[in-house]
């Protein structure tokens, strides 16, 4: 890969804009005003473009950053307005196109780890205010061989089929049954912050699947939980004060956020406003998930009796017997949702490799958690969630000792 940095200019965007010059930036076509970059630049931070195309402490939206999807490896792409290895020769048409059909320059078919499957209901308005704050980024010469895939999938015209099987273009509409703030949050959640990528179950391709939309997905060893109005294993618990403080500091009275979701407060949620918050919260609690599934299986008693010996010894100092913890540093188990999930892979992620929470501009100290992978045995992980997720009115499937061993194994030289 060659990197090739120019200089940076270092100076707010104001600077910048008046550095370069609106006239000079703005291409043929649209011209370009202030309010119309600051508005792209919300947009952007909404999308959290820079999240995936930046890679960590590399230049913004140089690209370079691998993702890891079932099928292979996928690098995104350099979208500086560098002319030959970024987007500065796309036209708006070939912009909106990526964002709108998943199609590049030249229609070429883009893979589906970029969500454009959120994005094609971004408006038209939005996605050339996101064209036009691109435009006054720094470029970057970076030629970046995004599709690393092995065969058969290295070929972008089987995208056709996955396009056709799964994906659904078309812009926002609102719902007359919602009120206007509440399509305000399902525009920022569904169209720009694209949380449905991680927070929505998965078809066996790889699709969202509508039928567990925002109600738990799994990816990269993390299960990101149910953010609908669910009472148990959702935030229906959650007062909407509640959910802005999570997602803007990453800390709230019930949970840390932790993995890909302290990567999207710091990249994206801690930037947007609290008015923009307050209607992502209106619009989760309102959202009923399908809660079909069987209620759990009774814990055996002698695991319980050893989960709570494990638990008192290494965990109660910080989450307290009770499982209260204490606000703001160490999260309450008792009745949290994400404790709860169906699925247990992140909580016995968390105590294998210990885990850090997100440090913000209104939570700077973040609180940790140790690991325990070294110090404790599968079966006492497991008993020791097992118990943590069926106390102090929590309910939740039983974890088994081969499930830690699992995911201990598949975590490998990563703790
Ligand atoms: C979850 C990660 C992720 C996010 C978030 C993301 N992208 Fe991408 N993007 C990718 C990947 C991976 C590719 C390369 C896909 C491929 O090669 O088909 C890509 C490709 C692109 C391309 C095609 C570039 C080219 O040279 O072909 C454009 C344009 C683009 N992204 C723009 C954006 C914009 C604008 C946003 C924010 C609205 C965004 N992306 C957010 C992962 C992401
Ligand atoms: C890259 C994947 C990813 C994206 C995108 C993402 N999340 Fe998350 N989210 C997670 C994971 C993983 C967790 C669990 C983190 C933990 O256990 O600390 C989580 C946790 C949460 C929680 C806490 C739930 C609880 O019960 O503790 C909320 C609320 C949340 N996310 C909201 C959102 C919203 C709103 C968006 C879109 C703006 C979003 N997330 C986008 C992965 C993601
Ligand atoms: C030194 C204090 C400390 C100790 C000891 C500790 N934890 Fe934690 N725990 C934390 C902090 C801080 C977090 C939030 C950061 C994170 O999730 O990585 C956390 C997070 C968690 C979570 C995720 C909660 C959520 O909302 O998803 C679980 C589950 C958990 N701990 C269980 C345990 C268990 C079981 C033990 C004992 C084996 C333990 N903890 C010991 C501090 C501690």
């Amino acid at each position: 890969m060659m990197l090739h940095m120019k200089p940076r200019y270092g100076l707010p965007l104001a600077a910048i804009l008046s550095v370069v010059g609106i006239a000079s930036v703005a291409q043929a076509g649209e011209p370009q005003s202030f309010d119309q970059i600051a508005r792209g630049r919300d947009v952007s931070i909404a999308s959290d473009c820079q999240g995936c195309h930046t890679m960590p402490g590399g230049l913004p939206f140089a690209g370079g950053l691998a993702l890891q999807t079932p099928f292979g490896k996928l690098v995104a792409a350099n979208i500086t307005p560098d002319m030959q290895t970024g987007i500065g020769s796309w036209t708006d048409e070939d912009f909106y196109n990526s964002l709108h059909e998943g199609r590049g320059k030249g229609g070429e078919l883009i893979y589906p780890a970029m969500p454009y499957p959120a994005y094609t209901k971004m408006t038209y308005d939005d996605a050339m205010a996101l064209r036009a704050y691109l435009r006054t980024v720094e470029p970057v010469t970076q030629d970046v061989v995004s599709n690393q895939l092995p065969f058969p999938f290295s070929i972008r015209a089987s995208l056709n089929v996955w396009n056709a099987l799964n994906f659904t273009q078309g812009t926002f509409k609102p719902d007359p049954n919602l009120s206007p703030d509440a399509n305000h949050g399902a525009y920022l959640v569904t169209a720009l912050g694209h949380c449905a990528t991680c927070h929505s179950g998965k078809t066996s391709l790889g699709a969202d699947e509508p039928k567990a939309f925002l109600t738990g997905g799994l990816l990269q060893g993390w299960w990101a939980p149910d953010i609908t109005g669910n009472m148990r294993t959702g935030i229906g618990g959650w007062s909407n004060d509640d959910i802005v403080q999570y997602l803007w500091t990453g800390v709230n009275r019930f949970s840390v956020a932790t993995g890909p979701m302290m990567e999207t407060v710091t990249n994206s949620t801690s930037k947007m406003s609290k008015e923009d918050l307050g209607a992502i919260a209106t619009y989760l609690k309102g959202i009923r998930g399908d809660q079909t599934a069987a209620p759990p299986k009774a814990a055996a008693d002698t695991v319980l009796e050893l989960g709570k010996v494990v638990y008192t010894d290494n965990c109660s100092m910080c989450h307290v017997q009770n499982g209260d913890g204490v606000s703001g540093l160490f999260p309450k188990l008792a009745t949290n949702g994400s404790v709860q999930s169906l699925n247990a892979t992140s909580q016995i992620r968390v105590v294998l490799q210990g885990g850090r929470g997100v440090s913000t501009q209104a939570a700077p100290t973040a609180p940790a958690m140790p690991s325990f992978g070294w110090k404790l045995g599968d079966a006492e992980i497991a008993a020791a969630l097992t118990y943590v997720r069926n106390s102090w009115s929590n309910a939740a499937p039983v974890v088994e000792a081969s499930d830690v061993k699992k995911l201990r194994d598949n975590l490998g030289g990563e703790d």
